[in-house]
């Protein structure tokens, strides 16, 4: 049995029905804060509670005989991690020691942990490999990174197989009703503005970049959930300890995706430039055709920003306001 922690959220629920179509047999652990248990796959056992509460989880590792661990339970918005940086670190930083005392006392031995490429900051013109500095612009990032740390020392020192996947910006939906229902991503927040209406923001377009907005590589949430079946997968046949870039390798900037949403959603929308946020680098782009597309299972190369943004909200062209 593996444990899917966050299962209930928006990366959580595909990464759930990518593992289970792959035969395996799962247990979500969700405090529900963002989660749509109702979303899952019937049959599916659901948990509620934190995973800063060791204990709980000891009794659900306990109860299920699991064996593995994917941790997706979290905080993931940047701007927000900058004004609340304590809650981010305990949520994320706190979450991830949690959870590894858990797994340390009951013996659990391979884990599988949602990082993001806010671990690099800045990287200039570059795609980015895994072995490139990480310098992260916000306590989000800072957070997603020391849990990589721990992860690393404590796997190291237990003997644990583990498997830190670094999630560039994540977009599309595996079903109309499994759509980013959040208000921290890009797309969805467009999406939002659309159906109010409004006119979505565009925050910054005085970037080092050619249309000046910031450039960022869209992983549709589909082949991400592949790459952590297929890194369970492997953990099965040898031990792993091995960080991963999860993008497509190309990079789309704010105004490509807005362009994107136009063309998906038929709605001939404006947009609004605002102030640039804090905590937001020029361009991060992945490059990983070494590494997760070929050890991960990585399908991404496929993806476009209009793919993602039909998926993401089942949209058809032309559709009325
Ligand atoms: N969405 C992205 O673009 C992106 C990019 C990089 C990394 N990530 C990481 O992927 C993970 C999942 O992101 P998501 O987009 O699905 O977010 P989400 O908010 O939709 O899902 C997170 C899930 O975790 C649950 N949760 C939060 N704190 C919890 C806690 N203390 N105990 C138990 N459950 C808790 C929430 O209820 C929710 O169901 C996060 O760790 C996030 O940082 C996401």
């Amino acid at each position: 049995m593996l444990l899917v922690t966050g299962g209930a959220g928006y990366i959580g629920t595909h990464v759930t029905r990518s593992l289970i179509s792959g035969g395996r047999d799962v247990v979500v652990v969700d405090d529900l804060s963002a989660g749509h248990p109702e979303l899952l796959p019937a049959g599916v056992p659901v948990e509620v509670g934190s995973v800063l509460d060791t204990d709980f989880l000891m009794d659900v590792i306990d109860m299920y005989d699991v064996e593995g661990v994917v941790h997706l339970a979290g905080r993931k918005a940047v701007d927000e991690s900058i004004t609340r940086p304590s809650y981010y670190y305990r949520q994320n930083v706190y979450g991830m020691q949690s959870v590894l005392a858990a797994m340390v006392r009951l013996r659990v031995r391979r884990i599988v942990f949602s990082s993001s490429a806010a671990v690099y900051g800045a990287v200039g013109d570059d795609t980015v490999t895994e072995d490139a500095p990480t310098l992260p612009q916000s306590p989000y990032g800072r957070s997603k990174l020391m849990c990589e740390w721990l992860l690393r020392d404590i796997a190291a020192a237990e003997g644990m197989s583990w498997s830190a996947l670094r999630y560039f910006n994540v977009a599309g939906a595996g079903d109309k009703d499994l759509a980013d229902r959040g208000i921290h991503n890009l797309v969805p927040r467009v999406f939002q503005a659309i159906d109010r209406g409004e006119a979505p923001s565009v925050f910054g377009d005085t970037y080092d970049t050619p249309d000046g907005t910031c450039i960022r590589d869209y992983i549709h949430v589909t082949d991400l959930a592949a790459a952590h079946a297929t890194v369970v997968d492997a953990m099965d046949t040898a031990p792993m300890a091995a960080v991963y870039n999860v993008g497509c390798g190309c990079g789309a900037s704010v105004l490509d995706v807005m362009r994107a949403a136009r063309q998906a959603s038929g709605v001939p929308f404006d947009w609004q430039i605002d102030e640039p946020r804090a905590g937001d680098p020029a361009r991060v782009v992945a490059d990983a055709p070494g590494s997760a597309r070929n050890s991960a299972g990585r399908h991404g190369t496929t993806w476009t920003t209009s793919s993602a943004a039909r998926g993401k909200h089942g949209r058809r062209r032309g559709r009325p306001r």
